[in-house]
């Protein structure tokens, strides 16, 4: 079906000039002119952060970031993907981690750099309070940075905007990592399922899986059971899914 006119609008994918439904994300307006992902798109949904985007909107000074998937197409965008931030990362062994201002410095002493000038928290698209966490974390106060931060999902965005150069995803999931497993108990069916994987009770499931028609497989997916998020007592009807399906 052709749009009219006033369905459209005019948008620039680096630097050439398109006319998209004005319906349409960023992501699937990219999709619509031919682009084809191989990268910068993954979950499609807001969830995993693949799909960082820069974009300004022509004739205004601010040069603005969102997800691809989740932020509309605006008359006169001008975008572009950034097909990956080049955060620090620190190699850690968790097992030898307990002290957590001890392994802040150890492995993010730049934290300390923080200019309180709240450039991550505007960068966010996931409306993160991250100058807060990362304030949270000089503090010692790693409850709060762990609650602050855990929406996280890791695109980058205020790793890019930072100007004391700080990667605050992976700084704050140091954090809360480490909190949690010197604050929280292990949750039961979390330690038991961790043992059925060693004891290799899914193997014989996996490979079946790995092996199945496509078809079969969405079926079975489809006709998974989802926990809800708010129902702490809940239990799966089939706890052996998807062995009750094959
Ligand atoms: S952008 Fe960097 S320096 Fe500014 S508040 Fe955030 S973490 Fe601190
Ligand atoms: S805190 Fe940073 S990495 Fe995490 S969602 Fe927000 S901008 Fe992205
Ligand atoms: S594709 Fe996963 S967050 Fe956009």
């Amino acid at each position: 079906m052709t749009q009219s006119k006033d369905e459209m609008v005019t948008i620039y994918i680096l630097g050439k000039r398109h006319n998209v439904p004005k319906t349409l994300t960023i992501q699937k307006a990219m999709e619509y002119v031919g682009y084809r992902f191989v990268r910068n798109c993954g979950c499609r949904g807001g969830v995993y952060g693949a799909c960082l985007t820069y974009y300004r909107i022509r004739g205004e000074y601010k040069l603005r970031n969102a997800l691809a998937c989740q932020a509309s197409v605006e008359e006169g965008m001008e975008v572009s993907q950034i097909p990956f931030i080049p955060a620090k990362r620190s190699l850690y062994d968790l097992e030898e981690v307990s002290d957590i201002e001890e392994t802040v410095k150890k492995y993010f002493l730049e934290v300390f750099r923080c200019l309180a000038c709240n450039t991550c928290t505007k960068a966010c698209p996931q409306d993160i309070e991250v100058m807060d966490y990362i304030q949270a974390i000089i503090r010692g106060d790693y409850q709060e940075a762990s609650e602050l931060s855990f929406p996280c999902i890791m695109c980058g965005g205020c790793v890019a905007r930072c100007p004391a150069e700080i990667s605050q995803p992976n700084v704050s999931v140091l954090v809360r990592r480490v909190f949690v497993r010197n604050n929280l108990p292990a949750l039961e069916n979390i330690s038991r399922l961790v043992e059925e994987v060693k004891e290799g009770k899914f193997n014989q499931i996996i490979d079946e899986l790995v092996e199945m028609e496509i078809e079969k497989l969405k079926e079975i997916y489809s006709q998974r059971e989802q926990e809800p998020l708010e129902k702490k007592d809940w239990k799966p009807q089939h706890p052996d899914f998807p062995a009750n399906l094959l």
